[in-house]
């Protein structure tokens, strides 16, 4: 590994659409608060546009895209629907994520060794029209190794048994974690990390120097409700760079 590399912050607006869907009103509007996000220091919007629009809706993504100057990934189920979607509406990412209707977040990472000719040519059509693709995946090796055979321009390792778990447990995550993160570098691709990482819980993940891009949403948007968009993004964004420094110095007292 060679230079630690700053960690992008992509903030996933889902959960501003799930206040505004409660009442199926039109405010809060997850464009405004894109917004904010970018004066907060986001370098991304994350969007998942659902099969059951729980959240976002088609308008959202088409407004987003022509509103904010920061690149969007819209992380999309590998669906006829959601490929035709990506295809007019032309994210600078599609990361393909597993999408059962029951589930009350995305619960797991994308089985891409079971799924793999059905990946593969999402992938091709995605490929065709110059989007990137990130897969979401568990931090398996198998899963990893697939990845990149597939070409997938980065992977997005599924920190959610991380966040889920405690002491040992959680140490055993981190190490799956950072295994699969020095494979997939290894590998060639770019390494991004989300889902469940918290205030609390994301310095160890973004000490990681394999990984340079996280994506976070339900915590941002949470403490957005006390301190306002802005300023929760910048918060993140302070952490996220205090943990980057931290394991710059460390790699330099290894050397
Ligand atoms: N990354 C992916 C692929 C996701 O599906 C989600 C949840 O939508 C996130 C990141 C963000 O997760 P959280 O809202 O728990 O931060």
């Amino acid at each position: 590994m060679g230079r630690i590399l700053p960690v992008r912050l992509g903030v996933n607006l889902d959960h501003v659409a799930t206040v505004r869907q409660a009442r199926k009103t039109t405010e809060p509007s997850p464009v405004q608060a894109a917004l904010l996000a970018e004066l907060g220091g986001a370098d991304q919007i994350t969007i998942h546009l659902r099969e059951d629009r729980r959240h976002i809706q088609d308008d959202d993504l088409e407004l987003m895209r022509r509103v904010t100057q920061l690149p969007i990934n819209q992380e999309m189920g590998v669906t006829e629907e959601m490929l035709g979607i990506a295809l007019r509406i032309h994210p600078n990412v599609a990361c393909l994520v597993p999408e059962k209707r029951v589930e009350v977040t995305t619960e797991g990472g994308l089985d891409v060794v079971g799924n793999r000719e059905r990946v593969a040519r999402a992938m091709e059509r995605l490929h065709a029209a110059g989007i990137a693709v990130s897969l979401f995946i568990d931090p398996d090796p198998a899963q990893v190794r697939i990845a990149a055979e597939l070409g997938a321009e980065a992977i997005e390792l599924h920190t959610g048994e991380y966040a889920n778990s405690r002491d040992a447990e959680q140490a055993t995550q981190l190490h799956r974690l950072e295994a699969a993160a020095v494979l997939g570098c290894d590998l060639g691709l770019e390494v991004h990390a989300g889902h469940g990482l918290t205030y609390q819980n994301v310095s160890r993940v973004a000490s990681i120097p394999q990984i340079v891009e996280l994506n976070i949403g339900h915590s941002i948007i949470a403490r957005a409700l006390y301190v306002g968009l802005r300023q929760a993004v910048a918060e993140m964004r302070t952490l996220l760079a205090e943990a980057r420094n931290e394991a710059r110095l460390n790699s330099l007292s290894d050397k």
